[in-house]
């Protein structure tokens, strides 16, 4: 067994973060990650971070819009935490030697980004998360931070107490990509959760294939509540055939989308008279789609994105990268012609629950970055602010995990007092199906484990994901994951996209329930100790079963229209009924759907919901 005071899951920018800042308060750290830390997803992020470091703009005005964008669903601690800490953040990656673009007074440059009333997204290019990735590994490197690079965390070493609240995390239980090696991995102060997102739900997305949602599947069932799962994002320029993302940046530029007919349906139509092209994200989606269902798209699929006047010298200068990627994953020259894009999913603005300090209500449990939901975006998270909530809550979990008092966070997590339970009308039963074996069902959390130690509860846990990983090599026939991940994905696609409606919402909750049928019969085709990706692809499928029911019952549940959520059936917010964040719990394989109030309370304002318009 592995022994670390705090262990770090994963290596994108919330973990690089959240452990350089442990190693600064003193502890011994490690991370823990199924990529090698430059290959995480962070890289691929293109448009920027956005601070108020200008003349002119403020922490207040950047909270103003966060709020409003996530149209008032965000919590306003953990809000006001973002837009005051990113700066000093910005100001410390830069000390740190982040090759941010710059003025010709050398001052960082901030370009315009949707929903924002201040040019406030500072940018390394069009490559900010590749930079920010890499500055954070050097820093790494110098402070010889230990990382198990592609060793896979397949399950945490939870005890066993009846309530959540009561739980410990112990450690975590990985899985050695290149030998084959099971491990636990003990954690004497804390295990913080920086796992990603879960684009992989999803059959049109701009995440790598590795963002299957682990760290949120992991928590859900060790007893973690999950938040707000329903609140997905499409971004409005993916290219059509891969998914890949064509950043805001090229809008924050100037660039300019069109219609089949060569308008510019931003303002013809009227989605958004004042923002335009720089709307917030969700709206830009819901008209490129409008466009197309009224047939103005182009090939009755994407609109246009039209950089060419901004000229050659602004484009590689300022967007080099997005001429690399239309040309080779789209096979368009972007300087020579307009760029095909429809929305593709992007982030997941929910995730495991966590207060402004990134603990979750499981003792020693923490999680930063996109796997979790402190909760900044709400409904809607704006662009240029899932970098900067990397490293501010990164750093904070990384602090607090290592014993740094960060003062008593406003937001409370767990089932506390009396709370309010949902209801939602289901086609089919959620959660776990009869398990095949012990070891393919297993909840997540070790049994009986409340009086070991917690060497003891890491060592049990695993005692049980050895059972469960040698139950899925030792069967010779059945069902592979691909075809269960593959079904799924093309279910959320068709069914909880952009515009969602009950019977459709319904027919996914079917199709994720046969597929968990069809996952007791999962099996495991290569038989190798090494390098088997047929196995860690399997455990993910599960992981991608869970969180892609989570979303659809949340949305489900939602009969209203808030931020990126849609539905046919509730045209309007209704903020008497629904200013409330959606909680589900995995309660030992019987999901159960809960909610808590939104905090509006600022630090010195109460934000006030107001019709959002752009
Ligand atoms: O469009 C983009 O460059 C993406 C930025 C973001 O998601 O914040």
């Amino acid at each position: 067994m592995y022994e670390h005071d705090v262990i770090v899951v994963g290596a994108g920018g919330a973990g690089l973060r959240a452990a350089i800042a442990a190693q600064e308060e003193g502890a011994d750290v490690a991370i823990v990650s199924k990529l090698h830390p430059v290959r995480s997803h962070t890289g691929a992020a293109e448009g920027g971070i956005n601070a108020a470091l200008r003349e002119g703009d403020s922490w207040q005005d950047h909270a103003y819009d966060t709020m409003k964008g996530s149209d008032y669903l965000g919590d306003a601690p953990a809000i006001e935490t973002l837009c005051k800490e990113s700066p000093k953040e910005v100001i410390q990656l830069e000390h740190w030697g982040m090759a941010f673009s710059r003025e010709d007074d050398g001052r960082v440059s901030q370009r315009p980004f949707g929903g924002l009333s201040f040019p406030r997204t500072t940018y390394a290019g069009a490559e900010t998360g590749h930079q920010l990735l890499h500055t954070m590994y050097e820093q790494l490197v110098k402070r010889g931070i230990t990382v198990y690079d592609e060793w896979y965390v397949s399950d945490l070493a939870v005890t066993d107490e009846e309530r959540p609240e009561d739980r410990t995390c112990h450690g975590v239980v990985a899985y050695d990509i290149q030998s084959g090696e099971l491990s636990g991995f003990r954690a004497k102060e804390g295990v913080i959760l920086a796992t990603g997102g879960l684009g992989q739900v999803f059959d049109h997305t701009t995440n790598a294939v590795s963002n299957t949602g682990d760290g949120v599947a992991m928590a859900y069932r060790a007893g973690v509540p999950i938040e707000d799962m329903e609140f997905i994002q499409f971004h409005p320029t993916s290219l059509p055939s891969t998914g890949v993302l064509i950043s805001e940046g090229v809008r924050g530029e100037g660039g300019i989308l069109y219609n089949s007919e060569g308008e510019r349906f931003m303002f013809e139509y009227g989605y958004a008279s004042n923002a335009g092209e720089l709307a917030s994200r969700d709206v830009v989606s819901r008209a490129e789609l409008s466009e197309v269902n009224e047939g103005r798209g182009i090939d009755d699929e994407y609109v246009h994105l039209d950089m060419r006047h901004l000229g050659e010298d602004r484009i590689t200068d300022r967007l080099e990268n997005i001429l690399h990627l239309a040309k080779d994953f789209e096979g368009v020259d972007g300087l020579e012609e307009p760029m095909p894009v429809k929305p593709g999913q992007h982030y997941a603005m929910g995730g495991i629950e966590t207060d402004e300090n990134g603990e979750t209500c499981v003792g020693g449990l923490y999680a930063a970055g996109e796997c979790a939901c402190a909760s900044v975006h709400g409904s809607n998270r704006l662009g240029g602010n899932a970098l900067p909530e990397l490293i501010v809550f990164g750093k904070r979990a990384g602090q607090h995990a290592a014993g740094k008092d960060l003062g008593t966070a406003e937001i409370e997590t767990g089932q506390q007092g009396e709370y309010e339970l949902g209801e939602v009308d289901t086609p089919v039963q959620p959660g776990e199906v009869e398990p095949a074996g012990d070891a393919v069902a297993d909840g997540g959390v070790a049994a009986d484990t409340g009086s070991l130690s917690g060497h003891d509860v890491v060592e049990h846990a695993v005692k049980r994901e050895r059972a469960r990983i040698q139950s899925l090599m030792d069967r010779d026939d059945g069902v592979q994951h691909a075809e269960i991940r593959s079904d799924v994905q093309k279910s959320m696609t068709r069914n909880v996209n952009v515009f969602r409606e009950e019977e459709g919402l319904k027919q996914a909750l079917e199709d994720i329930a046969e597929a968990r049928e069809r996952y007791r019969d999962v099996f495991v085709k290569d038989p190798s100790r090494t390098f088997n990706t047929d196995l860690i692809q399997t455990i993910e499928t599960r992981n991608i079963l869970d969180t892609a029911e989570a979303i659809t019952l949340g949305a489900l549940a939602r009969e209203e229209f808030r931020g990126a959520h849609w539905r046919a059936e509730a045209q309007e917010r209704k903020d008497d009924e629904w200013l409330k964040h959606t909680m589900l719990s995995w309660n030992d394989g019987t999901p159960e759907l809960w909610y808590k109030p939104v905090i509006l309370e600022g630090e010195d304002k109460e934000y006030e919901p107001k019709i959002r318009s752009y």
